[in-house]
């Protein structure tokens, strides 16, 4: 299979044009500059190479550089943005910066004729986010395109397969972007566009039938995309020798965990033990009000429930984890500042005995994911099911939870979902729920004076969760869900709708 080495030099989107990538059926890998040489990308046998953007200057000693004899060593090279100054720089080019030579946004673009730029229009919209520009190719380059500001906003150096932009065709705004990207995968570096996640994920069953042959495997069901296509992929190596535990903890929406378990465990065969531990959860949690004291007693007393089962099991060889890509790409950067301290299963290996752990899905984006996890037969609301956090509705019933407040919860966000899954899918929010606020006020019902709840419903549109915009919802949505929440559940006399985006307001309330 051929494989593409996306080479970061901490730009922002490099996640993104290793999608792009992988949507043009090749096989995309992110390495952080500093972690392979060129000796190994020859090695490994990469078809080509992109350098990625960056937030620095190439005149910057501490901004990352990389071993000109990359430029020589025969693999294609594409760099975008700072990745081709870069390229301009290692070349024995010029980079400049000049007070009026920045370009943000959408810029006209201009192109010649390059096995870059087939079928892109000579005039078109690019994205640019720059402001150094390179103001001399190297020898060996000829300049392809230019706009208003950039003298050079592409290079290419055929006889070398060497080839830069200073724009983003990884960016929808840029027009031709896709064409861009495919001309260097497919005309330069002669890809054959063999990647598909189904066909990996076959090949992946096959191994592990193999490798885990009467072995336990053991792996925590959240019942979320990522877990259940883990689950699905193990099930389908493995069989009756993978045992699920998923923990009910009491704080799921409503009706999930039998779903989770009629799905997964009976419909499709795999093995599941459903732990029904909300009384346990609901104790520990009474009185409780702090955002953060709630993930911390849900993280340790799921970890607690987790080990007391395994340990029923007996004896586990394999520890499967859902594991996806942006996770690895994610811990392998340097530490942010802990806005929440999101709870997940990875605390686990310190509490059970295993030989290894296994990652099926460690090389998939979300949307592979969901590719697999269809092909393997998981249900649509399944595959497309909206990312719900660990520790569950109780991040949502803001203040001490009680059993009365998360049922009242679950009723009136189940209306809200009810409601907006019925515009198509493409109209959706990405992420859509209801929050029991800790705020009572005064309303009337037939001639009765009523003192309920507050609750707020929240819907975002985002592409990676870490900003999301509040999704302008039609109000006739907004009406039926309003209308129906304070008719149908019992102690809701008011409904709000939140209209803050992040940041500076976060997805979830607490
Ligand atoms: P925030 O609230 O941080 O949410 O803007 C961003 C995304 O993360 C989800 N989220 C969590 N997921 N454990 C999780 O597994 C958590 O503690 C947690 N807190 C937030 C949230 O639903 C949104 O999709």
């Amino acid at each position: 299979m051929d494989k593409i080495l996306v080479l970061d030099f901490g730009g922002q989107y490099d996640q993104l044009i290793a999608r792009r990538v992988r949507e043009q059926r090749v096989y995309a890998e992110i390495k952080n500059f500093d972690r392979i040489t060129t000796d190994e990308i020859v090695r490994e046998g990469y078809r080509g190479v992109i350098f990625t953007g960056g937030p620095n200057s190439v005149y910057d000693p501490a901004s990352p550089h990389y071993d000109p004899a990359i430029l020589d060593c025969g693999v294609p090279v594409l760099g975008i943005c700072y990745g081709a100054q870069l390229m301009a720089y290692m070349g024995g080019g010029e980079v400049s910066a000049a007070e009026n030579s920045s370009e943000y946004g959408k810029t006209l673009l201009r192109v010649k004729e390059s096995v870059l730029f087939k079928d892109v229009a000579a005039e078109s919209v690019c994205w640019m986010s720059h402001t150094d520009f390179i103001s001399k190719a190297p020898e060996g380059f000829k300049i392809t395109a230019e706009t208003d500001k950039c003298p050079c906003a592409a290079m290419a150096d055929d006889e070398r397969k060497l080839y830069a932009v200073q724009f983003h065709p990884e960016v929808t705004h840029t027009e031709f972007g896709k064409e861009i990207l495919r001309n260097f995968l497919y005309s330069v570096c002669g890809c054959a566009g063999d990647w598909r996640p189904e066909d990996y994920a076959g090949r992946l069953i096959e191994r592990y039938k193999t490798e885990l042959k009467g072995k336990k495997v053991l792996l925590a069901l959240s019942g979320g995309v990522d877990s259940s296509v883990a689950a699905l992929l193990l099930h389908n190596a493995v069989g009756k020798d993978l045992t699920c535990v998923f923990v009910d903890h009491g704080l799921l929406r409503k009706d999930e965990g039998d779903r989770v378990e009629h799905t997964l465990g009976r419909e499709l065969g795999v093995n599941i033990i459903r732990v029904n531990a909300e009384e346990r959860f609901l104790g520990k949690l009474a009185g409780e009000a702090s955002p953060e004291g709630k993930r911390k007693i849900i993280g340790e007393e799921f970890i607690r429930v987790f080990e007391e089962e395994a340990k029923k099991i007996g004896r586990v060889h394999v520890l499967a984890q859902g594991t996806i890509y942006p996770d690895v790409i994610e811990s392998g950067r340097g530490a942010s500042a802990v806005i929440k301290s999101h709870h997940n299963v990875g605390g686990l290996p310190d509490v059970i005995s295993f030989d290894e752990i296994v990652e099926p899905l460690r090389e998939l984006f979300k949307d592979e994911v969901r590719a697999v996890g269809t092909a393997l037969g998981l249900p649509e609301e399944l595959v497309w099911r909206q990312p719900f956090p660990g520790p569950g509705l109780a991040v949502r019933v803001i203040g001490p939870i009680t059993k009365e407040k998360l049922d009242s919860l679950r009723e009136a966000d189940a209306i809200f979902r009810e409601e907006v899954d019925k515009l198509p899918r493409e109209k959706r929010p990405d992420q859509y729920f209801a929050v029991m606020t800790d705020l009572r006020s005064v309303g009337v019902m037939g001639d009765a004076r009523t003192y309920g709840f507050t609750v707020a419903l929240r819907a975002v549109s985002t592409d990676d969760f870490m900003t999301a915009e509040w999704t302008r919802l039609p109000y006739e949505v907004l009406e039926r869900a309003s209308g129906r929440i304070t008719n149908e559940v019992p102690g809701i006399s008011r409904v709000v709708y939140d209209i803050s985006s992040k940041p500076p307001a976060t997805v979830e309330w607490e």
